[in-house]
């Protein structure tokens, strides 16, 4: 699959796919409380989705090759839970941590993002994860602007996590993101300065690092889809949609309640 380049129309597009997504999750936020299903925030995320934004949820029925269609239409990952949580009747409670991952669809563009919620309480050791993990997603977002390569985006997230006592999965990556869900080119979370493709203006792809606390290795549970830490230790991640601009990049997937980025990287 080669690589699309945005034209214009494209990005306002995309900018409009990008800022709907982030909004579902500003909209959720009051509802990620002990006591709720995961069901529950997907059913109130879809109905917002579908009957507020005029937006097809991607996840609902999406079947990469090697997969049973996706159920729900959002992804919620508790705990020790990577990525790929498929909503249930599990009850959230205080001092879990969660991840949210809204992709949505409109005038036929995607914008993807995620963000980890704190329900109640956390322990100081999950608060420090999910922070860490989102200095490592803007760490990698700073590096974006024409000439720069992948692999200076996967050293700075793979440097700040290890250096921070983490381990980064490997088995799943950012994406190239359009008209299609999952396009060219695989952004890895981890690699070396200079190296892999080089960033040209006008390409769009999401950055969105898994972090364990613990080993990097994961595993498939039973259901098909929902992966978790091999070690059961905790893990995070964040994600936002990335244009690469003449000078820098910009995020799609912005809205009001965004938590701005690390002071030092303002
Ligand atoms: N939103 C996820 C991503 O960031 C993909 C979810 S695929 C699903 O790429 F089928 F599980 F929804
Ligand atoms: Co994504
Ligand atoms: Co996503």
């Amino acid at each position: 699959m080669a690589i699309t380049i945005k034209n214009e129309q494209d990005i306002e597009k995309m900018r409009i796919a990008g800022r709907l997504a982030s909004e579902v999750l500003d909209y959720i936020e009051p509802f990620v409380k002990p006591g709720v299903t995961t069901e529950e925030l997907d059913r109130l995320c879809h109905d917002y989705m579908v009957n507020v934004q005029g937006c097809i949820p991607a996840p609902l029925n999406y079947a990469p090759p090697g997969h049973a269609p996706y159920p729900k239409s959002i992804c919620t990952s508790i705990n020790q839970q990577v990525c790929h949580g498929v909503p249930s009747d599990r009850v959230l409670k205080n001092g879990d941590i969660v991840n949210l991952d809204i992709t949505t669809i409109k005038d036929g563009y995607h914008g993807d993002t995620s963000r980890m919620f704190c329900v109640g309480t956390p322990s100081i050791q999950a608060k420090r994860l999910c922070d860490i993990t989102f200095e490592c997603m803007w760490r990698g977002i700073a590096q974006v602007r024409p000439g720069a390569t992948l692999g200076d985006i996967g050293h700075a997230i793979q440097k700040y996590a290890e250096s921070s006592g983490y381990s980064v999965v490997r088995e799943f990556c950012g994406h190239g993101i359009g008209k299609k869900f999952h396009e060219d080119p695989q952004v890895l979370h981890y690699g070396k300065p200079g190296t892999g493709l080089k960033l040209q203006e006008g390409m769009i792809f999401t950055i969105e690092p898994m972090i364990n606390a613990g080993k990097r290795d994961i595993r498939q549970m039973g259901d098909g889809w929902t992966i978790v830490t091999k070690d059961r230790s905790l893990s995070a991640q964040w994600e936002h949609t990335v244009l690469v601009t003449a000078d820098g990049y910009e995020v799609m997937t912005l809205s009001a309640g965004c938590q701005p980025p690390p002071a030092n990287l303002r």
